[in-house]
Formats: C-alpha cells, structure tokens, sequence
C-alpha cells in the first residue's frame, strides 16, 4: 500500500500529511478522506484547480500512470505538460510531475504531493 505526503507551505507551518491510499481512488479523494485542503472546483478534470506536483519518495522515478484525456487537455492549457511529456508518460511510462489530483490514481510507489 502506498504512503502519499502531502506538503503545502500554507497549511499548518508546513506539516506533511502521510496517509496511506489504494489503486482504485485519486489523489483528490484520498486528500478529502483526510481532511487534506487541496483546492478543486469540477473534480472531473476540466477546471484545472486541482493541479499538484507530484515527486518519487524513492530513487526509481515516478512511476507512469494513466492520463486521461480530460488531464492532457487541462494541464497543456495552463502549461504544465508538453507534447513530448505525453510521449513520455504513454510510450515510456514515465509520469510528468504536475497532475489533476482529481484524475491522478496512486500507484504502489511512495510518492510526495505539492499542493
Ligand atoms: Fe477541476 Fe480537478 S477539480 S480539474
């Protein structure tokens, strides 16, 4: 089961959050389980409040996770993912740091969220 720390340097003097999280919820619903603020407005990809970057808490990488089309389209219209970072995440399994915390399903690795 995976550990998710969660970190914003304007909630409670910088106290991380380590709450365990499974393979079936997002990020966004883990946090709201915990009483964790992340800010969202839709919760189904098309507002872009939830974006979040996401970190290895381990020397692998993050490991790649399913975008949905909804999370591409968002995060290239604000400026966060690029052509070759899709090419990446699809081709090479490799996850771009910044995702919608309402689309973003954990996978079993530790991983650090900036929100
Ligand atoms: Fe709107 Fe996640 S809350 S995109």
């Amino acid at each position: 089961m995976p550990n998710i720390t969660f970190s914003n340097p304007n909630y409670r003097d910088k106290t991380v959050y380590a709450v365990a999280g499974s393979h079936t919820e997002t990020i966004l619903s883990i946090a709201r389980a915990h009483k964790i603020p992340i800010d969202f407005n839709c919760a189904d990809g098309e507002c872009g409040t939830c974006v979040i970057k996401v970190s290895p808490l381990d020397d692998k990488g993050i490991m790649g996770s399913h975008l949905t089309e909804k999370e591409k389209t968002v995060l290239k219209e604000n400026g966060k993912l690029t052509a070759q970072d899709i090419e990446n995440a699809e081709v090479g399994d490799i996850a771009p740091p910044w995702r919608l915390a309402c689309q973003m399903i954990v996978r079993d690795q530790d991983i650090l969220v900036e929100y």
